[in-house]
């Protein structure tokens, strides 16, 4: 058809875009020249695991922000691809929790099935993308790192697929430079048998805090301390982890919160959150928004309304996932191919504002589930994504939550209805406090 399309990132939201066009070709539909850009030299983004922090050998940041021993956060029922269930895949029935491993080779599986590989350049980071009002295209300025060399070209459409939980944000607390331990964030987080017989302190009270405590607890560190801003995260904890009001200075290794009690601490971790981070974007193409469900300038959540030649990915923040990715993934596909139209900027942006109003409206706990449930299944009635159970996976999410409030050290032993085969899954052999290897090999007893 003569178009080129520029995808920027082969985590699961760019290979959700890779799959979309390869499905349409294998159903006779002629589709556009593609080039993934990946920073990286393999796919999976942040589910590829490195044990770099910092910079790599090319001097690039490093994306990964995830850590050994990581297991799912949320049941596996809540992210599964409509095309490509877990039982195709493993060949059985598995446990609702994988760790990382299990999920990396869940997500590898349906793009090497796919064949799309060879439209990925490794090692090719994008630098830069600019738009031409002239030639009504962009162009993306790539490098080639193992060649050293830059590449210059055009393209009708661009898809960025980039990630927003890879740039920290990094907070600065009084004391902080003469502190005698170690400050790290999150992002830089990655055995937990680092803080064994430690007193942690971490700031923040989301899932990396959540889950990075119980890590260091589950490994034998000697006490976690939590440090709210807002709230407490209000778990029936164990009695050697506390939650604490904000902190107000550290001072050598003693920190002080804002209600005046103070703790001997060895080690802080940061777990703030991450900006949604585009240095390559031209500041008239870039998205600046919250980490929320309805995100600014995002008509359907993915069409950049000032410019609806180019496109965002998975820049909510996420209850769904995967199936969310492909979900957005076959609506872009489809305006692309000129199934679907896009209506005028100013609709557009009361789209944006409508989803804003709706998402700001929420008052109940479980109602952020049910609104992504709800945008999914409104994006994929658009298109020729297989259609699924979505109430089966709110299900999924809404359970999980209250077997959070249950037992928070051992919701990862429940399992759930996929909503794709309708199955429930069994238990996971080991109970998740004892399974302290979190390898494939151990989790699929292979
Ligand atoms: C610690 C942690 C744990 C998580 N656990 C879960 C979980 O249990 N379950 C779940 O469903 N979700 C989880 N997530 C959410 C996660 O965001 C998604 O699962 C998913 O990885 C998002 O996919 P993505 O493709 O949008 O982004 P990413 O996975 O971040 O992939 C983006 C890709 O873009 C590449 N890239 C970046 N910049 C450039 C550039 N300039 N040029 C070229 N390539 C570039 C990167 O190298 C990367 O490969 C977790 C997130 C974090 C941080
Ligand atoms: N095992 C897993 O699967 C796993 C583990 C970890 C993370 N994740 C995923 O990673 C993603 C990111 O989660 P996240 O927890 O890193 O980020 P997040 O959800 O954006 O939460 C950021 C937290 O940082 C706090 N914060 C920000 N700035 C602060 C400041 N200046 N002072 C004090 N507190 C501050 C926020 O507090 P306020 O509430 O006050 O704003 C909030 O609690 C999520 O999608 C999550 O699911 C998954």
């Amino acid at each position: 058809m003569g178009k080129r399309i520029a995808i920027i990132g082969a985590g699961p939201s760019g290979l959700a875009q890779l799959r979309a066009f390869q499905s349409a070709k294998n159903k006779g539909t002629e589709i556009p020249e593609i080039v993934c850009f990946e920073k990286q030299n393999d796919w999976g983004g942040l589910w590829n695991y490195s044990w770099r922090t910092g910079t790599d050998e090319y001097g690039e940041p490093i994306h990964n922000s995830m850590y050994r021993y990581l297991w799912s956060n949320g049941p596996k029922e809540g992210l599964e691809f409509a095309d490509y269930t877990f039982e195709e895949h493993f060949g059985t029935n598995i446990a609702s929790y994988p760790p990382r491993a299990v999920l990396f080779d869940y997500i590898k599986g349906r793009v090497e099935k796919a064949g799309v590989r060879d439209l990925i350049r490794f090692r090719t980071p994008v630098r830069r993308v600019e738009y031409s009002e002239e030639g009504g295209n962009f162009r993306v300025v790539s490098e080639d790192l193992v060649k050293g060399t830059e590449t210059d070209e055009t393209f009708d459409h661009v898809i960025v697929a980039n990630g927003h939980f890879s740039t920290p944000n990094v907070p600065e607390f009084e004391g902080f430079e003469t502190f005698n331990g170690r400050i790290l964030h999150a992002h830089d987080f990655r055995d937990a048998r680092e803080f064994v017989d430690q007193d942690i302190l971490i700031i923040g009270t989301s899932y990396s805090a959540e889950d990075i405590g119980s890590q260091c607890w589950k490994y034998g560190c000697k006490s976690v301390t939590v440090s709210h801003r807002t709230a407490p995260i209000g778990f029936d904890w164990p009695d050697n982890w506390e939650e604490v009001p904000l902190l107000s200075k550290v001072e050598k290794k003693t920190a002080t919160f804002k209600d005046g009690s103070s703790k001997k601490i060895d080690s802080i971790i940061l777990c703030t959150g991450y900006l949604h981070h585009f240095p390559f974007m031209e500041e008239g193409l870039r998205l600046k928004t919250a980490n929320r469900l309805a995100t600014a300038d995002l008509y359907k959540g993915v069409v950049w309304a000032h410019n609806p030649k180019l496109f965002y990915l998975g820049m909510q923040d996420q209850w769904y996932t995967f199936n969310m990715f492909d979900a957005q993934a076959w609506y872009v596909r489809d305006i692309i191919l000129g199934r679907i139209e896009v209506p005028g900027r100013d609709q557009m942006l009361a789209d944006v504002d409508a989803r804003v109003a709706e998402e700001d409206a929420i008052d109940d706990p479980y109602g952020p589930i049910v609104y992504q449930g709800n945008y999914v299944r409104e994006l994929i009635a658009e298109t020729d994504y297989p259609s699924f159970d979505v109430d089966a996976s709110d299900q999924a999410f809404i359970k999980w939550k209250k077997h959070k409030k249950q037992d928070i050290m051992a919701f990862r032993d429940n399992g759930y209805v996929s909503p794709m085969t309708g199955v429930l899954a069994p238990p996971h052999h080991t109970k998740w406090v004892e399974a302290m290897d979190d390898s494939l090999e151990s989790y699929l007893q292979i």
